[in-house]
C-alpha cells in the first residue's frame, strides 16, 4: 500500500477518487477551496440536501461537465458542525469519521486509488489533521477476506472487492513537514491496530499460542527488540502455576512472549505492559454455553493490543523510555487432564489459588505474567489489557472499556490517551471490601468474588500480583468486537487499545522509583 503527501494541486490527481471534507455550516457559498466543488455543490448545498453533516456524502463525476478536474470522481463528506474548539479530542474524532466514510463510500466503487484534501481551519494542529485523517483512511479500508476462496459472479467475473492500492494527503493549506509527521505518526499507529483486527479475525486454530511466539521473533529480527518465549518447561521451573493449570486441558503447548524496548539509559523510566493472549475460551470444565462461544477466538485482544503496540512502539524508537511487553498465552478447554473447580493452584509469587470457575482463567494467566515481569523488569509502572469479564459489558456496554488502576497519575494519562485516540475508558474503584470477596477458607485467594462488581473482583486478584508498582487494569471484554458503530471501526474486532498505548507511550510522564 503507498501512503504519501502530495503538495500538487488536488485539480491535476488523475486517479480514481478525490476527497474533500466539507463543515456543516450556515453559510451561502460551499466551504470549500475547490471552484469545481463549489459549482457542482451549489444546487444540493441551496436545497439543504448537502449541508457538510456528519456522514453525509455527494459524489460527482466532473471529466462530464469541467475541464478543472483530472480525477474520475470527486465526492465531498461532511465533516460536521465545528465543535467547541476547546474540545480537541472532538475534532479528531470528526476528521476520523470523516475519512471512514469516505473510504467505506470508496469500498463501493471502483477505486484502487484515492486522494484526501487536508481540511483547512479545522482547529487542530496541522500534524494533527494529518494524523486523524490517516487513520480514519486505513482504520476504515480494513477488510479481512484471507479465508474467503476466490467466488465468481453469475458472469463468471471475479467477485472480488477492489482494494485501495493508493493513497495520498493532499496538504492543501497546511504546513507540508506538520503534515508529513502527522501522517506518518497515523499510519504507523492504524497499521498497528489492523493487525491486531488480523490477530484476533484468525480463528482459533488459524492464531494458536504458537503465533504469538513466531510474531514476537519476526519483530525482534526487523527491528531494535529484543524477544524471549518462555516455553513451558521453563514456567514449570520457575512455577507458573497460573498458566501452566489453565493450559491443563489443551493439547497446544502454551507460551510467555516477551519483548523488550529500550528506548535510553538503564536509568529512563520502564513501562511493562502485559496482554491476555487467550486463544480460545472454552470456559474448561466449567464450560461456556454454546451460544456465541465461537466468539471466543477473540479472548488474545489484549495479547494483540500489546504486541502490536510494540510493533508501533519499535517502528517509532521512542527516546528516554523502555518498554518491555508480556504476552501469556494458552487454550482454555476442558479434558480430563483439565484444571478442575476445587483444584489448588500455586502462582508464580507463591500466592495459593482456589479455583472455583475455571472460566475465571485470565486472571490465572496474567497473575503469573505479572509476578514474573515485575520482579524481573521492575518496571516503574504496569498496564494489563485484557477481555475479562462479561460484567464490565454489563456496566459499561460496548462504548468504553473499563480502567481499575492504584496510581491516579497513570490513570489520568491513560484516560487522556484513550479520549485522544477515540478509545474512551472509564475508571471503576478497588479497595479493601472488594479484595475481601476473594478471601478463600482454603487457600490465599480463590478465582471469582461471588455475585456483585464482577470486573472490580477480577481486578482485584490482579492486584494481588502488582506489589506496589503504579498498575492499571483495562477491562476491553466489551470494545474488543461489538465496539461502539463507527465509520473506521468495521464489524468484529476493533484493534482497540493500540492506539492508545502508542499515544500513551508518546506522551508518557514516566516517574522512576522515588521520586
Ligand atoms: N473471556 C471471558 C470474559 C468475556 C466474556 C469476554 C464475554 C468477552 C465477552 C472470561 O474468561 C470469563 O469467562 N469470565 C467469566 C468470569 C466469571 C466466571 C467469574 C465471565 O465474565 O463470565
Ligand atoms: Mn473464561
Ligand atoms: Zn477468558
Amino acid at each position: 500500500m503507498i501512503f504519501e503527501l502530495n503538495q500538487k494541486e488536488p485539480e491535476m490527481f488523475s486517479g480514481d477518487l478525490l476527497v474533500y471534507f466539507i463543515r456543516e455550516t450556515e453559510g451561502k457559498t460551499v466551504p470549500c477551496p475547490s471552484k469545481v466543488v463549489r459549482r457542482e455543490l451549489k444546487q444540493a448545498w441551496k436545497s439543504g440536501d448537502f449541508t457538510g453533516k456528519r456522514g453525509q456524502t455527494f459524489l460527482f463525476y466532473p471529466s462530464a461537465t469541467a475541464k478543472h478536474s483530472a480525477a474520475y470522481r470527486v465526492l465531498a463528506v461532511g465533516l460536521g458542525k465545528a465543535a467547541d474548539e476547546s474540545d480537541k479530542n472532538a475534532l479528531r474524532e470528526q476528521i476520523r469519521l470523516a475519512a471512514g466514510t469516505a473510504v467505506q463510500q470508496a469500498a463501493g466503487l471502483k477505486v484502487t486509488s484515492l486522494m484526501a484534501v487536508l481540511p483547512e481551519k479545522t482547529g487542530l494542529e496541522d500534524s494533527e489533521v494529518a494524523e486523524c485523517l490517516t487513520e480514519g483512511l486505513i482504520l476504515g479500508s480494513y477488510r479481512f477476506d484471507k479465508y474467503k476462496s476466490k467466488k465468481k459472479d453469475q458472469e463468471g467475473n471475479q467477485d472480488e472487492k477492489t482494494e485501495i492500492q493508493a493513497f495520498f494527503l493532499q496538504v492543501g493549506t497546511l504546513n507540508p513537514k506538520a503534515a508529513q509527521e502527522g501522517m506518518s505518526l497515523g499510519k504507523k499507529a492504524a497499521t498497528a491496530a489492523c493487525r491486531a483486527r488480523d490477530m484476533a479475525n484468525e480463528p482459533g486454530n488459524g492464531w494458536p499460542p504458537a503465533k504469538f511466539a513466531e510474531f514476537g521473533q519476526r519483530l525482534a529480527q526487523k527491528h531494535k527488540l529484543s524477544c524471549e518465549i518462555i516455553e513451558k518447561d521453563a514456567m514449570k521451573k520457575l512455577g507458573m502455576g497460573g498458566i501452566l493449570g489453565v493450559n491443563q486441558g489443551s493439547a497446544l503447548p502454551p507460551k510467555l512472549v516477551i519483548l523488550k524496548y529500550e528506548g535510553g539509559k538503564k536509568t529512563d523510566p520502564t513501562l511493562m505492559l502485559v496482554g491476555k493472549g487467550l486463544t480460545f475460551d472454552s470456559g474448561g470444565i466449567s464450560l461456556k454455553p454454546g451460544l456465541g462461544m465461537e466468539d471466543m477466538k477473540y479472548d488474545m485482544c489484549g495479547g494483540a493490543a500489546v504486541i502490536c503496540a510494540m510493533q508501533a512502539i519499535a517502528q517509532e524508537q521512542p527516546k528516554g523510555i523502555n518498554v518491555v511487553a508480556l504476552v501469556p498465552s494458552t487454550e482454555n478447554l476442558p479434558a480430563s487432564t483439565a484444571l478442575k473447580p476445587g483444584d489448588i493452584i500455586t502462582h508464580y509469587n507463591g500466592k495459593t489459588s482456589e479455583i472455583i470457575n475455571t472460566d475465571a482463567e485470565g486472571r490465572l494467566i496474567l497473575a503469573d505474567a505479572l509476578a514474573y515481569g515485575i520482579e524481573k523488569y521492575t518496571p516503574d509502572a504496569v498496564i494489563d489489557l485484557a477481555t475479562l469479564t462479561g460484567a464490565v459489558i454489563v456496566g459499561l456496554g460496548h462504548h468504553r472499556t473499563g480502567l481499575m488502576a492504584t496510581d491516579d497519575s497513570l490513570a489520568d494519562q491513560l484516560l487522556a490517551a484513550g479520549d485522544r485516540a477515540g478509545e474512551p475508558l472509564w475508571r471503576l474503584p478497588l479497595g479493601p471490601e472488594y479484595s475481601e470477596q476473594i478471601k478463600s477458607q482454603v487457600a490465599d485467594i480463590k478465582n471469582i468474588g461471588g455475585r456483585g462488581a464482577g470486573s472490580i473482583t477480577a481486578a482485584a486478584y490482579l492486584q494481588e500480583f502488582v506489589g506496589d508498582t503504579p498498575w492499571a487494569h483495562l477491562d476491553i471484554a466489551g470494545t474488543a468486537w461489538n465496539f461502539t458503530k463507527k465509520s473506521y471501526i468495521p464489524k468484529g474486532p476493533s484493534g482497540i487499545a493500540v492506539r492508545t498505548l502508542v499515544d500513551l507511550v508518546r506522551h508518557w510522564q514516566g516517574k522512576k522509583k522515588g521520586s
